[in-house]
């Protein structure tokens, strides 16, 4: 790839943050990186994955496999290489260790957590174990692997109302997500399906800062504008929302809208600048709400991970968790089908 390349993949990105400057010298000091980390690829038989939120400069560059917490997760079932370099956050990299016991997995970000990952332990859920012994437990893919061994099924923003109405037991706990549980109550109820939903209280600090009257200010200055938003954002904003979904079924629903009217995108912004980038006769408007776990990731963080492999963050997984996590992921996988 050269400079003017990648100049033109990235050039209709406006600047939200410092993290989004790409002028045609940024672009230019960034190709030897590219260029290192795409031979080392080859050379130490490694695949990068990235979530849409990292930099944009990652996933048009040297990433293989970018979308999603549910398409990066099918993608890493199918991974033929030796070596996974993880740019995203770490539960992320966990499930494509859970899926990939024999490969090494690593992370090249220097903050790896997620709000809602860190927000419940083996503890909490060993004591919703004991209160609701005969519901089932629900977790989302935003959690370890060892809260995930406590669970039965695993779902991702875009499966788990899918996931939840198929699962024969009315009587559920979703864990962490407040937000998106209440979002899970709503749509069951529209849908007259009733079901028990036993909740905690997560939240993910990005996606928990958009409210209803922001949309409200932005529709008055553009009454056309469409507005589109994650689930785990609270239930006034999904209400105002002309689309809810994961980050990848966002940037399907945008690909199909006329570029005319402007959209207001209430999700962390790399997607915005993925968006950007990829549709430039669209307009986008509204914040950067940046996600510090995932910016974390960087070119230069990803060459220093293949370049010494064992001084990297590797994830590591105790086996009988493993196992137990790949149970709640392969009935995702299960249920997602039906
Ligand atoms: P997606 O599953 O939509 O990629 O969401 C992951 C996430 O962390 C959203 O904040
Ligand atoms: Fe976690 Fe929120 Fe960051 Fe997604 S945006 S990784 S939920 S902190």
């Amino acid at each position: 790839m050269t400079a003017i390349e990648l100049y033109e993949k990235l050039k209709t990105i406006q600047p939200g943050s410092v993290l989004c400057n790409y002028s045609m010298e940024a672009c230019e000091s960034m190709i030897p990186l590219i260029h290192e980390i795409n031979e080392l690829k080859k050379e130490k038989n490694a695949v990068v994955f990235a979530h849409s939120y990292v930099s944009p400069e990652i996933t048009m560059s040297v990433a293989d496999f970018v979308g999603d917490s549910f398409k990066l997760s099918r993608d890493a079932t199918k991974v033929e290489a030796d070596l996974i370099v993880f740019a995203a956050v770490r539960f992320m990299g966990e499930t494509a260790k859970i899926l990939n016991p024999n490969k090494r997995v690593l992370i090249p970000g220097s903050m790896t957590g997620c709000s809602l990952a860190d927000s419940i332990n083996a503890d909490d859920m060993k004591a919703l174990k004991a209160k609701y012994p005969e519901h089932t437990f629900v977790c989302y893919i935003n959690t370890t692997a060892e809260v995930k061994a406590y669970c039965d099924v695993c779902v991702t923003s875009s499966n788990v109302i899918q996931v939840i109405k198929s699962i024969p037991n009315d009587k559920i706990v979703f864990v962490p997500d407040y937000l998106m549980g209440e979002n899970i109550k709503a749509d069951l109820k529209k849908q007259g399906i009733q079901k028990e939903l036993v909740l905690f209280d997560g939240v993910c600090y990005v996606h928990e800062q958009y409210d209803h009257e922001m949309i409200r200010f932005f529709r008055e200055q553009n009454p056309n504008l469409q507005v589109i938003s994650h689930p785990e954002c609270n239930p006034g904003v999904a209400m105002l929302s002309d689309y809810v979904g994961s980050t990848s079924q966002m940037v399907e629903y945008i690909q199909k809208e006329s570029p005319q009217n402007p959209f207001l995108v209430l999700t962390e912004c790399g997607l915005n600048a993925k968006l950007q980038a990829e549709l430039p006769n669209h307009t986008f408007i509204g914040s950067c709400s940046m996600c510090k776990y995932m910016k974390s990731n960087s070119l230069t963080g990803i060459l220093n991970t293949l370049r010494n492999p064992d001084q990297a963050d590797e994830v590591i997984i105790q086996e009988d968790t493993r196992v137990k996590a790949l149970k709640s992921i392969e009935a995702m996988f299960q249920y997602a089908k039906t």
